[in-house]
């Protein structure tokens, strides 16, 4: 298991309304939001963060433009300071006019890589994987997690990226050492702070290389794309599309691994929703945003208030940070009839688990296709799990597994 970082719990108790490495709540949280969300859906922790559990206000910060990043102080970390002495930020820590120009741009980029066309690879890539877990494991458990869920988002974002075989180990490695460095720096050991860094350097440094080769060999892949997309004369500058693609990677690593594993687990632990969706299989998109929804692989948004303004009746003073707890919004009970229970066919309100409002995940449609095709072939085998309470990895950000042993009954 990672090693949580050594934190006074006095100072977490002043910053979180919880605490983020208490075994209960990482085993499960959603008691806990429901505890908090009991005193109304803002509260304010000693340290000043405001925590938003209400599905309700959650959406309407997501959409108001007076919440954004203001001066990047609380991510800071995240950036990027340029040769010349700029600083380029990861457009998702960007306010408007920035993020807006970015985001047009990426946006343009994947529309024309045409992502739905990936399906098919995700489904190949699903078969190989489950077939090679089978061959090695023989009569023995297989780790859904290392079998499956980590392998399959990692080659389809090399495939999407273009990024060539001989990086690709590379390149998920470096994905996922970023992946864990999203969460606040003071909430990491030293050790997951530097190997963040470092692999941050190490995969500008592999996507410059690789621009350089496709502005003078264009492929049909996204940093092709991105390389020559322009909107309304504007392109990326080199600096902005390395920070860009090491964006995508790292945005869309371990949320995509996360969703499949708290997804497989949350449907093996409900065998009449596994029945279900086996009888309904044309219903796996449903069912997908259902696990989304149910045990969310980003338990976490914050913003910046950038004036002063009112949430939920509570006076907010520009430069106050809020946490929207994600995971709690999901299991809001004014907004889901039976939160706890994972309900496949479950109708009604979107979740908020790729967000909302200008920053909604760019990525959403791959997670989904990739998700969609993991669920499928997983669902139809006959399954069981090794044990009831798999081991959580203590982020705070980003809510995952670090095995999921299985066994196959047939
Ligand atoms: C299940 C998988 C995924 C989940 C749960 C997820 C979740 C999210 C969430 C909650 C946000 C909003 C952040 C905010 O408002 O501050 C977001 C934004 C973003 N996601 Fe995803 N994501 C997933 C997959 C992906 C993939 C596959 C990619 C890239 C290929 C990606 C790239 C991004 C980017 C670039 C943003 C920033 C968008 C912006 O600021 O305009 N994500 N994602």
């Amino acid at each position: 298991m990672t090693e949580a970082p050594m934190l006074d719990p006095g100072f977490i108790a002043q910053l979180l309304p919880f605490d983020p490495f208490d075994p209960a709540f990482l085993a499960d949280p959603y008691p806990v939001y429901a505890a908090i969300r009991e005193k109304g859906p803002v509260t304010r922790t000693p340290l000043g963060l405001w925590a938003v559990t209400g599905h309700e206000v959650s959406s309407a910060v997501l959409r108001d433009p007076r919440f954004g990043w203001g001066d990047g102080a609380t991510v800071a970390d995240h950036f990027r300071s340029t040769a010349d002495g700029s600083v380029v930020r990861p457009f998702i820590f960007a306010d408007p006019p920035e993020h807006t120009r970015i985001r047009a741009l990426v946006g343009k980029a994947f529309a024309a890589r045409q992502v739905d066309r990936m399906r098919a690879t995700a489904e190949r890539i699903v078969r190989e994987l489950i077939e090679a877990a089978r061959a090695e494991a023989g009569d023995g458990p297989i780790d859904l997690m290392a079998a499956v869920a980590h392998p399959l988002p990692g080659r389809m974002q090399n495939a999407l990226l273009g990024v060539p075989e001989e990086y690709a180990a590379r390149f998920d490695e470096l994905s996922a050492d970023i992946a864990r460095g999203l969460d606040p720096s003071f909430l990491l050991t030293p050790e997951e702070v530097a190997r963040r860094d470092q692999a941050r350097a190490e995969l500008y440094g592999y996507i410059g290389e690789l621009a350089e080769q496709r502005r003078t060999e264009p492929g049909t892949d996204l940093i092709s794309e991105l390389v020559s997309v322009e909107e309304g004369g504007e392109q990326l500058t080199p600096d902005e599309l390395e920070v860009t693609c090491t964006l995508l990677l790292s945005a869309g690593y371990a949320t995509t691994v996360n969703l499949i594993g708290n997804g497989m687990l949350a449907l093996l632990r409900a065998p009449e929703q596994r029945d279900w969706l086996r009888a309904h299989p044309d219903q796996v998109s449903v069912a997908v945003e259902e696990m989304l929804r149910f045990d969310p692989p980003v338990q976490m948004i914050s913003r910046v208030a950038l004036a002063e303004t009112e949430i939920a009746g509570q006076l907010v003073q520009p430069g106050d940070q809020v946490m929207l707890l994600i995971g709690a919004a999901s299991h809001d009970v004014e907004v889901y009839r039976d939160p706890e229970r994972l309900q496949l066919d479950r109708e009604g309100t979107r979740n908020l688990g790729f967000g909302l409002g200008p920053h909604f995940c760019v990525g959403a449609p791959l997670a989904r296709l990739t998700a969609q095709a993991a669920v499928s072939a997983l669902s139809a085998l006959d399954l069981e799990l090794v044990t009831e309470s798999p081991t959580r990895v203590p982020n705070i950000i980003m809510r995952g597994l670090a095995e999921l042993p299985v066994r196959v009954v047939d």
